[in-house]
């Protein structure tokens, strides 16, 4: 597996791969990869003939007050677990390649920007959405894929792509959960052991409202009661947001109806997490 810093040398790789009418997938992540980041390397590899990704702790997507600089980093296990997985190539640009000096350039997806976590973080976004659109540019990669986890993320990006224009189909991959029902994160790290604990209070908040939506009830505002009262029994969880949503606008709805999007947010300490399933 080829380790590459420039934009210039993970295109020529793509470049070379696809003159030879052979599919690219793409998986960009933070690093700090878990069985969720395997997951998305898994798919990739099935679905394409070779696959590239992309370790880059992407500054912009952080707020002034966030985890920009203790956000784990964790290089050469992250790139002992790509090879495994079948990746024929990371790309882990410094972040000057990225964001060169004088860089001007944002994409901002007007709306959805500012719903779920993009209320609470603002900016994030923005960079989100700026550097998936470098990497996506960069790699002219056919597929790339990311977790149903990032479900706000997911809308934006596909909104970003389908606005765009840009060539390369999103693929999203179901959440990977811990035996317990904890959602992977590269986060959980900075949990203690008690709120470890207290954080399946959010798992449990999700599988309560997929349990009453398939017993009936489809009233948006019971439904997220019902989960903030399972989020209220842990007294180091702070919700955020616990909203039922059209997942393509990210948008309120009164009725849950299939396709539906139930997302949570909420700290838990010091840390914020997310969860989230979409309803049948
Ligand atoms: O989901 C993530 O890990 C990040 O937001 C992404 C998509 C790699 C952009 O930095």
């Amino acid at each position: 597996m080829e380790i590459v810093r420039t934009v210039e040398a993970l295109r020529g790789w793509s470049r070379a791969i696809r003159m030879q009418d052979e599919t690219v997938g793409l998986v960009p992540t933070m690093g700090a990869l878990h069985a969720g980041h395997a997951s998305l390397m898994r798919a990739a590899a099935e679905q394409c003939g070779h696959v590239a990704v992309t370790i880059f702790v992407n500054p912009t997507q952080f707020g002034p007050q966030e985890d920009f600089d203790r956000y784990p980093r964790t290089f050469e296990a992250d790139c002992m677990l790509a090879e495994r997985e079948g990746a024929r190539v990371v790309f882990a640009p410094p972040v000057e390649e990225m964001y060169p000096a004088g860089a001007a350039t944002f994409v901002d997806v007007e709306g959805l920007s500012g719903r779920l976590d993009g209320a609470s973080r603002p900016g994030h976004f923005r960079g989100v959405a700026t550097v998936v659109a470098k990497l996506l540019i960069a790699a002219e990669a056919d597929r790339a894929y990311f977790g149903q986890k990032d479900a706000a993320q997911v809308a934006v990006l596909r909104r970003m792509v389908r606005d765009l224009r840009i060539g390369t189909e999103l693929v999203v991959c179901p959440i990977v959960r811990e035996a317990d029902g904890l959602a992977l994160s590269s986060r959980n790290v900075y949990l203690s052991t008690d709120e470890r604990r207290q954080a399946l209070a959010l798992s449990r908040a999700v599988k309560r409202v997929e349990a009453m939506a398939a017993g009936g009830e489809r009233r948006a505002a019971l439904l997220t009661e019902a989960a903030r009262q399972t989020l209220a029994s842990e007294p180091a969880v702070r919700v955020d947001y616990a909203e039922l949503v059209e997942w393509a606008t990210l948008e309120p709805v009164e009725i849950a109806t299939a396709g539906t999007l139930f997302a949570v947010a909420a700290w838990v300490g010091a840390t914020r997490l997310i969860d989230n399933a979409v309803m049948g």
